[in-house]
Order: structure tokens, then C-alpha cells, then sequence
């Protein structure tokens, strides 16, 4: 055995080669010859692993994605189905048993690594497919969250999308709008605390889902977010918690955003709200129409001022390849015009979302309609960059550009 990290140990084993186990207080990785990676998260779950070029990440829901390279260099990336993915969940299993066995060969193996084995294979395809279930009795599906909320902790204060009306989205159709009383959210977080276990210090915020939770009336809103704060730590430590959660975020639409103040806005990062997440999608007035948003460019651009103005950072989100061909430079000018108009600084995100048709019935309809094409995978990045390249002097204020893939997203 030898060291070579402040948490990482190497062993040689005849039938892998070289294998390092990084384990870290809430996740373990074990590595063989860098060539075959796989991750596990404090409860021993595997929750995703790296296969010779292929990766593939688990949900919480034992769904498993799949993301490669096609031929043109474009990301590919696929739910899996049950065959495969039992055969990637036992193969690890597998390979973890006989690593284990090899430990056993070398004197010096540290307990806390043989524990963590145990945990790993307590965890075998049934027992995921169960958990799976049981992840099901607590939430309803986490259908999207901003990229750097990924490892966030989702709470549900709220439930689905009180518009729900967007030609080009279809998260949450599955389910109506409704608000959690304060006893069914304090009974709502016990039993994510119980799903989660140890390995929820995995997690590094809090995220209120669904999608536009701060549409909740403020009073309400304030009753459900102190609660959070009774029962977790948020930007400081408490006593009985070894992790920390670096403040709350939430999606808004811009109807909801209107509606509340500047003196609740800053109630609301009094209580550790750092960043909203608003879908801006387009600054074209006329396509805003046909994505039947509710609110206007305009208006989005006062629900920043107000929310900046209070000390809340913002995450813009843009719908790359809206409108198809015939909006394909009005669009571009008019969002990076809109986005331009908005006081963005240090800590604020401008998200593109290249749009998935698969997800957008109504929209391709409409479309139809106007007799718009859609864009083509290399239109589509063209427009991407064009944007990005409209928008790049906000880098130099601190503002990231970056990529909001809806088909990467799995909680
Ligand atoms: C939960 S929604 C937005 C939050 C909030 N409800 C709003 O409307 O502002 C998250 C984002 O997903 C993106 N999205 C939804 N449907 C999409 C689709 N079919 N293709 C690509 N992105 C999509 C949109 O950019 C949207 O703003
Ligand atoms: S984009 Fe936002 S407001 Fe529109 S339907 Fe989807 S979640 Fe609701």
C-alpha cells in the first residue's frame, strides 16, 4: 500500500493493476489504472463511474445515463435501459467483491476502507432498484435544476409549475401546482433526511424546487424557508451537523417575479437566498410570444434590477435555437441586447439551453405553423457561440457563460 494523497491510497493488485481508493468524508472513488473509475457516496450507493471512454452517472431514482462522443465530437447522452444497466451496477459489484478479497492479502489495510467496501456491496441491483422506489414516496420527479445546482439538496416546498403553460417545456405536466403546508413540508424533509443518511453532506445547497417555488406568497414562503433553517445548517455550522449548505436557490418565472417587492426580496436573502434562476429564453418580443412565456424581455430585465438591487445574485437562462431559422439573428441580437440591459456582476450565471424538440410539442406545432425550420446541430452551435460572443465582455464583471444542457440532467 502506499499514499499518494491526502486521502487517496494505491494498491497493487495483480488482476487490475494499480488501484487507488480516494475516500472522502462523504463519497468514495476507486480507481483502477485511472481506466475504470467508479464513485460511491457515503451510504455506499454507486452513484455513476467512467468505463474506458464511457461514463455514466445513477439517479437517485435508479435511472442510469449514458454520455459518449459520436463521430462529429457532438456529446451524446442516454438513459439507459434495464439490461445494461444491471449489467454495469453488477459489473462494478463485481469488481469491488474482488478487490476486497485482494485486500486481504496485504497486512496494513486501513478499517475505514473495509468498511466502506462493506457498504458498497450492500447495495446490489435489487436493493438500488427499491431505493429507487422509496426516492419516489418522498419527491416527485426532480425533472430540471440549473448545472451548478446539481449536487444540491432538492427540497419541495412547492410541487410542478403554477403556469405550466410554455410551448417549449414539458417538465412538470406530469403534476398540478400546489404549496406544501408547514407540518407536510417538515414531514416532506424528515424523510429526505432519512433517504439521504450520511451521505447527504454530500450535498452543497439547498434547492426549492419545483419550478418557480418563490411564486409562493412571501408570507408563506418565509414560514416554509424558516423551517429549512430549523432543520439544517445554512452558511454557518450548527451544533449535531458536520456539513454546512452554502444558502438556497430557487427558479422563478417572471410572472412570479414581478409580484414581489424589493423589501421581500431582501427578506428573502436575509435568509440565505443567494441565487434565482429566471428563463429569460429569448429578448425577442414576438418570439417571446410564441414560446407563450408569461412576463416580457422588458419585463424580465426590471425583475433582475429588483432582485440584484436587493443582493441576490441571478442565473439568466436562454433558449438557443428558439424560433428556428426565420427569428435565427433576431434572436441572437435582441437576447444579447435584453441580457445587456441587466445589471449582471461577480456570482451572477447566464445559461444557454440548446433546444430539445422531443420536449416541446407544442412549439414544433406553432413553428409548423409560421413555417420556421429548425436549426441544425451545427446551426445550433453557431448560435451558440454568436451569443456567447455577444455577451463576452460580462465575463470581465465576473458573469459566467455557460452551457445548460436539459439532457445532461439527471438528480
Ligand atoms: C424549470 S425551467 C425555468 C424556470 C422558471 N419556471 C422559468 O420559466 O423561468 C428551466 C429551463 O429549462 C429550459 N427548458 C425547458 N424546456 C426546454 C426544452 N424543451 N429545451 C431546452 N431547454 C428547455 C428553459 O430554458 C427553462 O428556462
Ligand atoms: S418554462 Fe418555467 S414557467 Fe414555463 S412551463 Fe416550464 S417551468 Fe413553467
Amino acid at each position: 500500500m502506499e499514499k499518494v494523497g491526502e486521502n487517496v491510497v494505491k494498491f497493487f493488485i495483480q488482476e487490475f493493476g494499480n488501484v487507488y481508493f480516494n475516500i472522502q468524508k462523504y463519497s468514495t472513488t476507486i480507481s483502477e489504472e485511472h481506466r475504470f473509475i467508479y464513485y460511491f457516496d457515503a451510504e455506499g450507493r454507486f452513484m455513476g463511474g467512467f468505463f474506458d471512454g464511457v461514463s455514466y452517472r445513477r439517479g437517485l431514482d435508479n435511472r442510469l445515463m449514458k454520455k459518449f462522443f459520436d463521430s462529429d465530437k457532438f456529446k451524446v447522452k442516454v438513459f439507459v435501459d434495464k439490461d445494461e444497466k444491471v449489467k454495469v451496477i453488477e459489473d462494478v459489484l463485481q469488481r469491488v467483491e474482488k478487490i476486497k478479497k485482494a485486500l486481504s492479502n496485504f497486512e496494513s489495510v486501513d478499517e475505514d476502507l473495509l468498511l466502506r467496501l462493506d457498504d458498497i456491496l450492500k447495495w446490489n441491483y435489487e436493493n438500488l432498484e427499491r431505493d429507487g422506489f422509496k426516492f419516489f414516496s418522498i419527491y416527485k420527479p426532480v425533472s430540471i435544476l440549473p448545472p451548478d445546482q446539481y449536487l444540491s439538496l432538492v427540497l419541495q416546498p412547492a410541487e410542478g409549475c403554477s403556469w405550466n403553460k410554455c410551448t417549449f417545456c414539458s417538465f412538470y405536466q406530469d403534476r398540478k401546482f400546489r404549496i406544501k403546508s408547514p407540518d407536510e413540508f417538515r414531514e416532506h424533509i424528515k424523510k429526505v433526511k432519512e433517504f439521504f443518511g450520511r451521505a447527504i453532506g454530500l450535498r452543497k445547497s439547498i434547492f426549492l424546487g419545483d419550478a418557480n417555488a418563490l411564486i409562493i406568497p412571501q408570507k408563506r414562503l418565509i414560514e416554509l424557508i424558516k423551517i429549512i433553517h430549523e432543520e439544517f445548517p445554512i452558511s454557518q455550522s450548527k451544533d449535531d451537523f458536520d456539513y454546512v449548505f452554502d444558502g438556497i436557490y430557487s427558479f422563478l418565472d417572471i410572472f412570479g417575479a414581478e409580484r414581489k417587492s424589493i423589501a421581500e426580496y431582501i427578506e428573502l436573502k436575509n435568509l440565505q437566498v443567494k441565487r434565482i434562476y429566471i428563463g429569460l429564453e429569448t429578448g425577442d418580443p414576438e418570439l417571446f410570444k410564441y414560446l407563450n412565456k408569461p412576463g416580457s424581455p422588458d419585463e424580465c430585465v426590471e425583475v433582475v434590477e429588483t432582485i440584484k438591487n436587493a443582493g441576490i445574485n441571478v442565473g439568466i437562462i436562454v433558449l438557443a435555437g428558439a424560433g428556428g431559422k426565420s427569428f435565427y439573428e433576431k434572436h441572437i441580437k435582441n437576447t444579447v441586447e435584453t441580457i445587456l440591459k441587466m445589471p449582471l456582476s461577480d456570482g451572477d450565471i447566464v445559461y444557454i439551453s440548446p433546444l430539445v424538440l422531443d420536449e416541446a410539442k407544442e412549439y414544433v406545432k406553432i413553428m409548423d405553423e409560421i413555417g420556421s425550420q429548425i436549426l441544425n446541430k451545427f446551426e445550433l452551435r453557431e448560435q451558440i457561440n454568436e451569443i456567447k460572443n455577444g455577451l463576452k465582455n460580462l465575463i470581465t464583471r465576473g458573469v459566467k457563460i455557460t452551457l445548460y444542457d436539459i439532457q445532461e440532467f439527471i438528480y
